[in-house]
């Protein structure tokens, strides 16, 4: 998927601008882009720090990070959040919760009166905590209902996803 900062010049058919900006590790979570992006500007939530490629140490940093409840420093910035008011928010399900640098990104921009639909890859646990983390961070946006999607979804992705736009009122395709 190309990483390219937003530009916010797309709109979708809502005639609302639209932001998809995800964060992953494993390539889980921007393998279901292709079925989320409905028209939108993607924006690849990036640190500065690099997490380690092996597993085991990825899991044992994730869990410190959340255990110190870390603002991860961010590599790339969204120029224009003034100018979305739909934000796709794409994140792993990291100890059963958002990864830091979700937490990082959204303290960043003032997020009052955008909405903002959460998705989530896990391996089992679903959205766990991550709705309510959201919330707490930006409590002055307005939180859809989020899609939890196992790993990179399955064969039902696409009805999963029509049926998820359909719930929170985004026109589909
Ligand atoms: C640090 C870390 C913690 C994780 N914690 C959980 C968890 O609590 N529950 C769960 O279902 N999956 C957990 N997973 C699995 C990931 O959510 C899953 O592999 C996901 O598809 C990764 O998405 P990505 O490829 O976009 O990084 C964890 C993975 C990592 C790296």
């Amino acid at each position: 998927m190309t990483d390219m900062a937003a530009s916010g010049e797309q709109e979708d058919r809502n005639g609302k601008n639209i932001l998809i900006a995800y964060f992953t590790r494993l390539d889980n979570t921007d393998a279901t882009l292709d079925e989320i992006v409905q028209g939108g500007d993607l924006f690849s939530i990036r640190t500065v720090q690099r997490y380690p490629v092996n597993y085991d140490e990825l899991i044992n940093v994730g869990g410190e990070e959340r255990r110190e409840n870390a603002r991860p420093e961010l590599a790339a910035h969204v120029e224009n959040m003034e100018s979305y008011d739909i934000i796709f928010l794409g994140y792993p399900n990291w100890w059963a919760s958002i990864p830091m640098p979700i937490a990082s990104f959204l303290e960043e921009y003032d997020f009052s009166g955008k909405t903002i639909l959460p998705f989530c890859s896990h391996g089992g646990g679903g959205l766990g905590q991550s709705q309510t983390a959201i919330a707490k961070l930006v409590p002055d946006a307005n939180m859809a209902e989020g899609l939890a999607i196992n790993y990179s979804g399955g064969s039902g992705m696409p009805d999963d996803v029509a049926a998820w736009l359909d719930v929170n009122g985004i026109e589909r395709q």
